[in-house]
């Protein structure tokens, strides 16, 4: 069980989450791309991602995710005293997303701001928040992961177009005097930047390089497996405690593949893996906070039960959380 610690914790108090209308089945790139179904899932377990309207945006996506979390939570905008957003696909270079939520959501005067830690940024934002609150800088965090990921794939390249989805989930996260929270564990290895990413620049109002995801799918793999199973056992270790305390465990909704492997290096029984990954694809910052949404309200996680979070993406960067929900 989780060490004694002094508080105060932070704790999810809510959760939310958003997926466009528009849904891409494999059947559907099958027609845009030399790809099939069978592949799709042989290798990745995907069979259809969410993709944004024309018209709708990141910020359009983190509001409903943000909305429903806050009247989970029971709480209005102007309870919340810190907003972080987690997104490598913002509707503008500046401001920040985080702030364009909170003119939407009118909680004028907390700190806003977004995190760049790529499919990471969930695991990154929500661990953010958690110091804020343990140090009393804030009380009341919105902690939001939104991408519309759609946007920057090459949809002439079957190596990344059939992965990725577009989406947003969100939680509250408040001071508490029970977990909560009770380990956290961030690493990057920034030597690894060339194996996942989006390669340009803008400069003198054009794009120079690529707008495109890059993405050497092996390396990926093999980076992904080995970290994510480190990082778990760290922030297990952390506080004492074993696999089999876990009741959900909650990866990155990266690939199919990537999650069974790391659930059988740490010996949890898929039983206990809450999976999206075959619905929504991979939809980045967003996947984590969906995942626990979707498991939260459909009554499978319960409160009181034992929850470990990871995530892993560009940078490379990658994370673990544990926590009492
Ligand atoms: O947050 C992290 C995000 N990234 C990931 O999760 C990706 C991790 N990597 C992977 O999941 C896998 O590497 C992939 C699913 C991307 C690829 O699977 P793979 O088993 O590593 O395939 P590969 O890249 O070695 O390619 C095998 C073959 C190639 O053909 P040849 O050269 O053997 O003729 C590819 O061109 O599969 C081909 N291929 C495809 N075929 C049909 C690649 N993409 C596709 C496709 N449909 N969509």
């Amino acid at each position: 069980m989780y060490q004694d610690k002094e508080g105060p914790y932070s704790k999810i108090a809510g959760t939310g989450g958003y997926l466009p209308e528009k849904i891409l089945t494999n059947a559907d790139i099958e027609k845009i791309v030399e790809t099939s179904d069978e592949w799709i899932v042989e290798r990745t377990g995907i069979k259809q991602r969410h993709i944004a309207g024309e018209n709708e945006s990141t910020c359009d996506m983190a509001e409903h995710a943000a909305r429903q979390a806050l009247e989970m939570a029971q709480c209005k905008p102007e309870d919340i005293d810190l907003i972080i957003l987690a997104t490598t696909t913002p509707d503008r270079i500046y401001p920040s997303t985080a702030c364009l939520l909170q003119e939407r959501l009118g909680c004028i005067g907390a700190p806003a701001f977004d995190v760049q830690a790529v499919c990471s940024g969930f695991v990154y934002a929500l661990t953010t928040a958690d110091k804020f609150i343990k140090t009393g800088a804030a009380k009341r965090a919105l902690v939001v992961g939104a991408e519309t990921y759609s946007r920057i794939l090459d949809w002439e390249d079957r190596g990344t177009c059939v992965l990725f989805g577009d989406g947003a989930g969100a939680v509250v996260l408040e001071a508490s005097d029970e977990p909560g929270i009770f380990a956290t564990q961030l690493h990057a290895d920034g030597r690894y930047n060339d194996i996942l990413t989006v390669g340009g620049q803008v400069n003198q109002g054009e794009i120079i390089g690529s707008g495109f995801t890059a993405m050497n799918g092996g390396e990926v793999f093999k980076f992904a497996v080995t970290h994510l199973s480190k990082v778990v056992k760290e922030v297990l270790a952390d506080n004492n405690m074993q696999a089999d305390e876990i009741d959900w465990f909650i990866p990155h909704q990266a690939n199919m593949r990537i999650i069974t492997a790391t659930a059988k290096k740490l010996h949890f029984p898929m039983e206990k893996v809450v999976t999206t990954v075959s619905e929504h694809g991979n939809t980045s910052a967003a996947s984590v906070p969906l995942a626990l949404n979707i498991a939260v309200r459909d009554g499978r996680i319960q409160r009181g039960q034992t929850l470990l979070l990871e995530a892993i993406g560009g940078g490379f960067t990658w994370g673990a959380v544990l926590l009492k929900f």
